[in-house]
Formats: structure tokens, sequence, C-alpha cells
């Protein structure tokens, strides 16, 4: 099933790389036939960290304010390897394996669009890491959503964040990662406001609850983590992650997912739930989430594939070779990995129907 996801990835990035060539229908309802994870929340509720700790990497913007000004599309990929790099679709060929470079990229490539304002902007920045270590997802991270516009940004951004997060999470094929900080009311929570409104009976939303340690004394957050004040299909997950002191002592990944074990299983209230909280956790849950969510859909999606494969096809036709052209390449990339997919999936419904036609 790894395989699968992989293969959606590759697919995904492959259709990303096309870009806008000719808007053409195909790439584009291929591309939202895929599944991905869209992280939504209010403005400094966690989200990117949240992110950095699924990854187990320090790669992203963080703090206070308004930091992530763009949507990043990051797909991870995971690999059999030891080596760990990035890349980005606007720098084809870098290889980064610092992830610090990453992270200035990530700002700098902000600021192109945007200038060096608070201003945000709908174009995403596709990241792409290869590693061992992560689970083969794609995920997105928006920027935050807010109350009130603030000096620099013009008045209409509230609803524009609103507007861009709902257009991302409003797709069927979106799961929804909603993040409310435990340091303030559930009942007050954006995330859980925006995804109600598209996912009304919360069967495409995972709840993640941060900021636990933040929360005052002799209050815990239980009635949330179980499910009595907002109750979703899926259950929710509680994460700690760095506070902005630790970022600025460059408290490391590997000492963070420590000291949120510990915190977990030192906890008086939430012993009892310490196998299923933590980021890393999380990751997990994602993951498999993803994988039953593609089983559930493959023969939707194989449908689809099979439109697309025609359709490339006839498109292919119209280019014509040479495929030095750069799009006709990519085209014939698109359409080697549907067949593949194609394969895939008339195998997997080959073990699943007993007796199925071949
Ligand atoms: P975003 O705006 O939603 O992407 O939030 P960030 O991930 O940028 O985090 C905002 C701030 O909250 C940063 O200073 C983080 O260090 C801090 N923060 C995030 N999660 C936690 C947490 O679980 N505990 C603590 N103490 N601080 C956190
Ligand atoms: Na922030
Ligand atoms: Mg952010």
């Amino acid at each position: 099933m790894d395989n699968l996801i992989g293969l959606v990835n590759r697919i995904q990035r492959a259709c990303t790389a096309l870009g806008d060539y000719g808007g053409e229908g195909a790439v584009q309802s291929l591309w939202e036939s895929l599944p991905s994870v869209v992280v939504v929340g209010g403005q400094s509720s966690g989200k990117s960290s949240v992110l950095e700790s699924i990854v187990g990497r320090d790669f992203l913007p963080r703090g206070s304010g308004i930091v992530t000004r763009r949507p990043l599309v990051l797909q991870l990929h995971k690999t059999d390897d030891r080596s760990e790099y990035a890349e980005f679709l606007h720098m084809p060929k870098k290889r980064f394996t610092d992830f610090a470079a990453v992270r200035k990229e990530i700002s700098d490539e902000t600021d192109r669009i945007t200038g060096r304002t608070k201003q945000i902007s709908n174009v995403p920045i596709h990241l792409s890491v290869y590693s061992s270590n992560v689970v083969n997802l794609t995920l997105i991270d928006l920027p935050g959503l807010t109350k009130i516009a603030v000096d620099g940004q013009s008045d209409s951004i509230v609803g524009d964040i609103e507007n861009m997060v709902r257009s991302y999470i409003e797709k069927p094929n979106s799961i929804i990662l909603a993040v409310s900080p435990a340091n303030q009311d559930i009942a007050t929570s954006d995330a859980i406001k925006i995804a109600r409104e598209v996912d009304p009976q919360g069967e495409r939303t995972f709840g993640v609850l941060t900021k636990l340690d933040l929360m005052d004394k002799g209050t815990n957050a239980l009635d949330v983590l179980e499910g009595r004040s907002y109750k979703l299909q899926h259950p929710w997950v509680g994460v700690v992650n760095r506070s902005q002191q630790d970022i600025n002592k460059n408290v490391d990944m590997i000492a963070a997912r420590r000291r949120e074990r510990d915190y977990f299983q030192q906890s008086a209230d939430y012993g009892h739930l310490v196998s299923r909280m933590g980021s890393e956790y999380l990751g997990k849950l994602l993951s498999k989430h993803l994988e039953a969510f593609i089983k559930a859909r493959i023969p939707g999606i194989q449908a689809m594939i099979n439109k697309q494969i025609d359709e490339l096809e006839s498109e292919l036709n119209q280019i014509g070779r040479p495929l030095s052209n750069d799009a006709g390449a990519q085209l014939y990339t698109i359409l080697e990995l549907c067949r593949k997919f194609d394969h895939i999936f008339k195998d997997h419904l080959d073990g699943v129907r007993p007796g199925g036609e071949k």
C-alpha cells in the first residue's frame, strides 16, 4: 500500500510540475481526485509546528504573527536509503540537505511574491522531502485564520484567508487537520468552525489539540481529547510542540519528541491516553487513514485515471512527437504513471474481489 500512496504522490508531483500547461482539464481534475491533508486553524495555533513534527525535521518558518503567507504543498516521499533531502518545484535542479536553508528559501520565496509585507498570496510553494523517516503523505500548510486585519494588511485579508482555506478543505478528497490550541476554549476554535462548515459529520476531520503544556494549572483537556466537547468520527490527538523559547534556544526535533513523550507519560491527566497522543502517533494515524481513504475510492479513482489516460493520449497525439518539448515530456510522464497506477489498482481489485475479472 505504501507503493500506492507513493504513486499518488508521484502523479501529484508530475501534475504540479506540468503546472498551468495549457490549463488542461485532464491534469487539473486528476490532481483534484487525489487525496491530501490540509492543515487549518487560527493564527499561531501551532499549525506549522505540527507539520514539522510529523516530518520530524526543522524546516518551516514559525512564530507569532502571520508567518505562513502562502500555501505550502509539502510532499513526503519515503525512501529506502539514508540520504535525506528536499527539493522545491521552483528550483528543480537544487537538492537541499541543509534544512535551515529550506526554511530560508520558504521565507525568501514567500517574500518574492508578497514582498516583505504581511500580505498573503494564493500561489502555492511546492516542496518535496525525501527521507526514510517519513510516511508517504501530501500535506498542505496554510495561512492562519484571523479576526482582524493588522497594520500593513488590507481590510479584506480576514475574508481572503478564510476563502483560501475553504477552497482547499471543501474538496471531498481533502483530509482536514483542524488545529486548536488547548489554552483557548474549544468553542471559540476557528479550525473547528470552518471544518464543520464543509464536513458537518466530522468524517474527514482530524482534531489536533496543541499547547497542552500551556493550559492553566489545575485544568486539563480531557473533555476535548475524549470527544465529549466536540465529537468527530476520528479520535482527537493532543500534542506538545516546542515553545517559542525552545525555538529561540534551538531545541532540536529529537529532544522535542522525547520531551513530548515524557510529557504524556508523566502526566497525571493523560497517562491512560499515552498510546494515542503525540506527533509521532499523529503522523502514523494520518498515513493509515490515507491508505484507507485511497482503498475505499479505488474504483472511483481508477475510472478517473482511465479517463485521464484516454484524454492524455489524445492530447499527446495533438502535440505530436518529438517529446523534447517539455510539456509533452511531462504529459508523457503522467501518462506512464497513470498506466502504472491503473495496473496496481487492477492487481488490488483482483486481490479483494474473489474471482474478479481479469
Ligand atoms: P501557526 O501560526 O499556526 O503555524 O503556529 P506556529 O507553529 O508558527 O506556532 C506559533 C507559536 O506557538 C510558536 O512560537 C510556537 O513555538 C508556539 N507553539 C506551537 N505549539 C506549541 C505547543 O504545543 N506548546 C508551546 N508551549 N508552544 C507552542
Ligand atoms: Na504564526
Ligand atoms: Mg504557520
